[in-house]
């Protein structure tokens, strides 16, 4: 449905008069069409557009209609609006006052004679090209013409401006669509990132498992029997030493008092009173440290037992930490001293080989994060009805907040070149991922930071298959 609303702004009435008569189709003949249109369904007659006109005597008047139209939702497209129209307000002012209104308002100033120069009028109101001027007498046709044409250019304003908006609002459509495209990708292309950072790290640490399982494999057969040797020597010194002793107090008996002196001088050279007192040390300090080479290399058979396996198993996660521990000792005793606080913690079906490797990856991170203060690492460990979580919580420097959403990207790090990859916590999150479970940061710059790992303590049904493994 096209605007055909048009307001006529005069003082005069026969003014108003002559532009009906212009405009306003015959009401005789309209009737019989609308008479034949309900009789044989054809539209009225197209001959000449049915124009709407309102009529104002003041501008004030014609404001208050154009405020009313417009309230209504059926603006004006066209006002015809005198020059002079005492008193009040005069046609520019009136123009000037319906555009504050209604900007889209097509204006004719319809004039004999003007209290204004035209340059003056044109000056004022500062809006060609919606106004057009119309000359007093006034042509029939010429009225009829503008009437068409600015209807028809008020339609076709509006058009365009729809067309724009719907034209903007696809355009903003669109760019949506590119930047969730785009995001989808940038996520795929971190996943992929991760997934095979994961696998390069899986395969270097099954393979690194192999290889520390064929070295404790063959330390554990000397230690042993350095070992065994060892305690045997322990109880054959004891014995050398009574018989020693028992040496010794038979000597006041001898015969030759020349063998008697050349014995104790020869006691005095070894100093055999200190050699009786250190020997049993030695031997024990030996024993000792057989013991814990003996449990070094039981650690790295677990540990490379767990990287060798990759089955979901129902694993004890205390005995995974202690072991992962034990491995890293020798990156974390120069600057922390560890706390282990543990919960009690039921078996936890995982896989207990890439468990290992988080704990490795967060308490290396720890270890480095520690200043030049010797620190403390804690370990904590804890479980719910449904999830186990452990705790790897250092005193070190923290971590910024504005670094805390990036420190889980593959290769993220702050860490010089050839000492970090960046990929110990994005293997670490895959790795936790895959086991349904969450790790949880809480850090606080020069206090520390603390990374929690929950685990559900069953997986999902299908997701402990061998093949999700
Ligand atoms: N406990 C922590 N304290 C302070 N900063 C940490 C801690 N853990 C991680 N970060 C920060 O997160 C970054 C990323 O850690 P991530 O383990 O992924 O990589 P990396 O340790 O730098 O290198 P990689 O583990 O591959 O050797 C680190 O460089 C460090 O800046
Ligand atoms: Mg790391």
């Amino acid at each position: 449905m096209k605007n055909q609303r048009i307001l006529l702004v005069d003082d005069m009435p026969s003014i108003h008069e002559d532009f009906r008569k212009v405009l306003l189709p015959d009401t005789s003949s309209s009737e019989l069409d609308a008479a034949e249109a309900m009789l044989f369904g054809t539209t009225a007659s197209l001959s000449a557009p049915s124009f709407v006109l309102d009529s104002a005597y003041q501008g004030q008047e014609a404001l208050a209609l154009l405020t009313r139209a417009q309230e209504a939702g059926a603006p004006y497209a066209l006002a015809f609006v005198d020059m002079r129209m005492p008193p009040g307000w005069d046609g520019i002012e009136t123009i000037e006052r319906l555009w504050a209104q209604d900007p889209q308002l097509q204006v004719v100033v319809c004039t004999a004679y003007s209290d204004h120069s035209w340059t003056e009028i044109l000056e004022r109101l500062d809006a060609r090209d919606r106004l057009l001027i119309l000359k007093k007498p006034f042509d029939p046709i010429e009225v009829r013409q503008l009437a068409s044409a600015l209807t028809e250019k008020w339609h076709l304003v509006q058009q365009a401006a729809r067309h724009t908006e719907q034209l903007e609002r696809t355009v903003q459509e669109r760019t949506r669509d590119l930047e969730a495209a785009n995001t989808a990708l940038h996520a795929e292309i971190r996943e992929r990132k991760q997934l095979e950072a994961q696998l390069v790290q899986t395969e270097k640490m099954s393979a690194l498992g192999q290889l520390v399982a064929g070295i404790a494999h063959e330390i554990n057969n000397p230690v042993g029997f350095v070992m065994s040797n060892l305690g045997t020597l322990q109880r054959y010194t004891e014995s050398l030493l009574r018989l020693i002793d028992a040496y010794k107090a038979a000597e006041p008996g001898l015969a030759s008092p020349a063998v008697s002196a050349d014995l104790a001088t020869q006691r005095k050279a070894v100093d055999l009173d200190y050699l009786a007192e250190d020997i049993p040390v030695l031997l024990r300090e030996s024993l000792d440290g057989t013991v814990r080479i003996r449990q070094i290399v039981q650690d790295l058979k677990d540990f490379s037992r767990a990287e060798s396996t990759q089955d979901w198993t129902d694993a004890d996660l205390h005995q995974g930490i202690d072991s992962t521990i034990n491995i890293a000792a020798a990156e974390i005793k120069y600057t922390a001293d560890v706390v282990k606080d543990y919960g009690p913690l039921p078996l936890v079906q995982c896989l207990p080989a890439q468990i290992n490797q988080v704990v490795m990856n967060l308490v290396v991170n720890a270890a480095h994060a520690m200043g030049p203060k010797r620190g403390t690492l804690t370990i904590r460990t804890g479980a719910g009805d449904a999830e186990a979580w452990f705790e790897v919580a250092d005193t070190g420097k923290g971590i910024p907040s504005h670094m805390l959403h990036r420190i889980f990207d593959p290769f993220f790090t702050t860490k010089p070149v050839g000492q970090g990859t960046g990929l110990g916590l994005s293997i670490s999150y895959g790795i936790v991922k895959r086991h349904h479970g969450r790790i949880d940061v809480r850090s606080e710059i020069d206090q520390g930071t603390t990374f929690r790992v929950t685990l559900p303590i069953r997986q999902p049904q299908e997701a402990a298959t061998p093949e999700a493994a």
